[in-house]
């Protein structure tokens, strides 16, 4: 037999699942591929968290850490402990104590530790709760926007289309979302929940109010609808003392799904994040069970469990820092306070009329900063900027419906120098300039 007859006759895009032939899930990776083809600029694109703080010893350490939380705390014998980490571990994890504690200490948030699910980083945890909620095509998913692609691509790969909310000014607009609400019921649509960031969120770098948390929460349980908070960047205001309970915190009728990452608060390299569902589910038999162990049941067909030494590592993490993620993250957050500052000056000493028709807002923290400009921001001009001008960055028509004209750009401030800030700044406005006089 010849190579060629041993070749299938190719696949066609068109007979595979639909979602592969939508832009949603190739943005990431096309984001990706134009800065690949420009290694040598500045690029204040990636929203990585800072590499200052990388360091090899530190995960043997935090192993040990949690080997030690194991034998000391928990009572595991020795043969426990290697079991623990070197087998198939069980499904919704082994360090939801130490989350929960954590939460506790860090967020004033109070929940039983069995209502959490370590999940493959936060996308796994987007990816079960989607999965869990839709059931028939009525189904419909609020957000947000603009919306974070992560989870705009999880709604696709369960065929759940996502209706935009406004942000408006206070990060959700609460009559844009009972508007909608009521049109999507009104269509026979079943909203199942709605998605937001209420801390500094990706993109927009909006952080909402103590007030519109309030009526947020209130409008949400009146109308029977889940809200979905995910609150990676909330560990990185400039000033820690301006934090704001999370929505999950405030919730005190189940209303909210709390998604949680440590990409920035420990190591994206684990792949660790969380889930809290600790909404009562009834069966038709009359039991009842909380929705954490139905999307385990998910998670035990999808990734088995999340790895064992990734938990460890950064459980152990926490541990070293006496379960606090807020002291664990305090070299990261000078880091990226001073970034934040450094940029948004670069950007009014660059930008100082507002009149020219380039604006940009002011988060309170995070990684995160959107300039306006009087244009149409596309992917040919982001490859213009990278090949002529040697900048990256994200044109925000990426966190919108596909199609849509935006013309705003977000620019990210978490893995650069000072110097590579000053410098993308630079070529950044030069870029601006001549597209303003039509160069
Ligand atoms: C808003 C938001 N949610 C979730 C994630 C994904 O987190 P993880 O790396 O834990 O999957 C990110 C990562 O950038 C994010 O910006």
């Amino acid at each position: 037999m010849t190579g060629t007859e041993l070749e299938l006759s190719g696949l066609a895009l068109d007979e595979l699942f639909a979602a592969l032939d939508d832009p949603a899930l190739n943005s990431m990776n096309l984001l990706n591929e134009i800065a690949n083809r420009y290694p040598d600029a500045v690029s204040l694109a990636a929203g990585r968290p800072c590499e200052d703080t990388f360091e090899l010893a530190a995960l043997d350490r935090y192993l040990q850490r949690f080997c030690r939380y194991l034998r000391e705390e928990l009572g595991y014998p020795e043969e426990q402990v290697r079991r623990t980490l070197f087998q198939y571990g069980r499904t919704k994890g082994i360090m939801h104590e130490v989350i929960a504690a954590n939460l506790a200490q860090d967020e004033g948030i109070t929940v039983d530790p069995d209502a959490i699910v370590v999940t493959v980083g936060c996308q796994e945890a987007m990816y079960l709760v989607l999965r869990a909620l839709r059931r028939d095509p009525a189904d419909v998913l609020l957000a947000v926007a603009p919306t974070y692609v992560g989870l705009t691509g999880a709604a696709k790969l369960v065929d759940l289309p996502v209706l935009p909310v406004r942000a408006g000014t206070a990060g959700v607009d609460l009559d844009d979302l009972a508007g909608q609400l009521r049109r999507a019921r009104a269509a026979g649509l079943r909203p199942r929940a709605c998605y937001l960031m209420p801390d500094f969120a990706n993109p927009s770098g909006i952080t909402m109010d103590l007030d519109s948390r309030r009526q947020l929460l209130a409008l949400a349980r009146s109308e029977n609808l889940l809200l979905l908070e995910d609150n990676p960047y909330g560990l990185f205001p400039v000033e820690l003392a301006h934090r704001l309970p999370t929505l999950k915190a405030l919730d005190d009728a189940h209303t909210v799904i709390y998604l949680g990452s440590f990409a920035k608060t420990a190591l994206p390299g684990a792949r660790v994040g969380y889930l809290i569902a600790d909404q009562p589910v009834r069966d038709p038999a009359g039991g009842s069970s909380l929705l954490a162990d139905q999307l385990s049941k998910l998670k035990s067909m999808l990734t088995v469990n999340t790895s064992p030494i990734s938990q460890a590592i950064v459980a152990g993490k926490m541990l070293e820092h006496g379960g606090s993620l807020i002291a664990a993250t305090a070299a990261d957050r000078a880091v990226y306070a001073a970034n934040l500052r450094l940029m948004l000056d670069g950007l009014a000493a660059r930008f100082p009329d507002p009149a020219a028709g380039i604006s940009f807002n002011a988060p309170g923290g995070s990684f995160f900063v959107v300039v306006t400009v009087p244009f149409v921001v596309d992917d040919a001009l982001l490859e213009r900027s990278a090949a002529g001008y040697g900048v990256l960055w994200t044109p925000m028509h990426h966190f919108y419906a596909a199609g849509s004209a935006v013309n705003s750009l977000r620019l990210s401030c978490s893995v650069v120098t000072p110097a590579q800030i000053e410098l993308g700044l630079d070529r950044l406005a030069e870029l601006i300039h001549d597209r303003l006089k039509g160069a």
